[in-house]
């Protein structure tokens, strides 16, 4: 007997927003007649999915939202079906959900569900999958920490912020004499930092990936001194440490899959620096900035590129499979192995080794 043909396709964006989610919405939704499917919108996450909620998708409700910012289905990074927090008695209660899950997954008759998010999502993908629903993956996160794509979407559009914001704070630290610390976002991955540092300027970048001495970013301001220049620029990433010390930490949320809200690193730095060096510092923490808003032109492209492809792989019944950048084509790869491993920076990718090539110092 033939494989039953995909008709029926739902549509989630799980995890935190970023630029690019409606574009991947649209490049899903508009080729779907084509295919002879149609698309449901599950809403928040996966918090609609346990929760049965979701809203038909027609070409209407995509057409305009290419450059717009946020997702039109709304997004969660509480809702895992399979660490659903309950509260009870006053306490907070882990509860599987799954099987509401697949209830919801039958009631809407789908033949597969494609799932936009980053590692948390693609996480729960896996073991959905492994529960017998068809899951298909498109890589979101500004973070860039997939493994098992070149890029995700999103990424560059927050690496223009950064740029914008140093490429700002850049003329008011040099009138000031002052140095200005920037602390950017990217959890356990040093890629935003690295990118949107060197495309600003930064002078001093500190990553997650490499532990750093305050010893060598009070000598490289010093240096920069020496030679005239009486400002810096530090561009620190979210979830960097100096050696020995541990991760600042803003606070704890045991409704999320990962609990742990880092932040306030920036302040730390700058307070050394002023300290060590008698420098004047100043932060600036530029947070949701970095999610919020249009995408790039590069950052529509490629989610377009990505939707379209997600539906290609539907209508093959390529299920438990996600789209990746390889090069400058988009290919397929298991879910599993796009879990398998976050993708860090390392000590000898070629952009780390160009940056200290021009002088930035990772504070080693
Ligand atoms: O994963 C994307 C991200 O923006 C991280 O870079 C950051 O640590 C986290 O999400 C912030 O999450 P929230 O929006 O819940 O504060």
């Amino acid at each position: 007997m033939a494989p039953k043909k995909v008709r029926r396709i739902g549509i989630l964006t799980g995890g935190g927003d970023c630029p690019g989610l409606n574009a991947v919405i649209r490049g899903v939704t508009k080729p779907a007649q084509d295919y002879g499917m149609n698309v449901l919108g599950i809403l928040d996450g996966f918090e609609g999915l346990v929760e049965g909620r979701a809203k038909e998708l027609k070409n209407s409700d995509v057409s305009g939202i290419l450059a717009q910012g946020g997702t039109i289905l709304g997004s969660s990074n509480k809702g895992d079906p399979f660490h659903w927090p309950v509260e009870k008695n006053g306490k907070i209660e882990i509860e599987n959900r799954v099987e509401a899950v697949k209830r919801n997954y039958e009631a809407w008759n789908l033949d597969t569900l494609i799932a936009i998010g980053g590692d948390g999502t693609m996480h729960i993908s896996k073991e959905l999958g492994e529960e017998g629903l068809n899951v298909i993956g498109v890589p979101k996160t500004i973070d860039n920490d997939l493994s098992a794509t070149d890029l995700t979407f999103g990424h560059d559009s927050a690496v223009y912020v950064v740029a914008t914001a140093l490429d700002r704070l850049h003329t008011t630290a040099s009138s000031h004499h002052r140095i200005i610390v920037v602390e950017v976002m990217g959890r356990y991955a040093g890629w935003i930092a690295l990118h949107g540092g060197m495309a600003g300027g930064a002078d001093i970048i500190l990553i997650p990936e490499t532990p750093f001495s305050w010893e060598k970013i009070y000598e490289k301001i010093h240096k920069r001194e020496l030679m005239g220049k009486k400002f810096s620029l530090v561009c620190v990433a979210e979830g960097a440490k100096a050696l020995g010390e541990n991760m600042v930490l803003k606070g704890k949320d045991i409704k999320r899959t990962d609990p742990r809200r880092l932040g306030g690193i920036a302040e730390v730095v700058a307070r050394n620096i002023e300290e060590n060096t008698g420098k004047e510092t100043r932060v600036t923490v530029l947070g949701h900035l970095q999610r919020g808003g249009s995408p790039t032109p590069f950052d529509r492209i490629l989610s377009t590129k990505y939707g379209a492809y997600a539906i290609e792989l539907a209508s093959k019944r390529k299920f438990g499979r996600m789209a990746a950048l390889k090069g400058s084509e988009i290919k397929h790869v298991s879910i599993s192995e796009a879990v398998a491993n976050l993708k860090l920076v390392q000590e000898n990718t070629q952009t780390v080794k160009v940056a200290k090539s021009v002088g930035i110092s990772f504070g080693i």
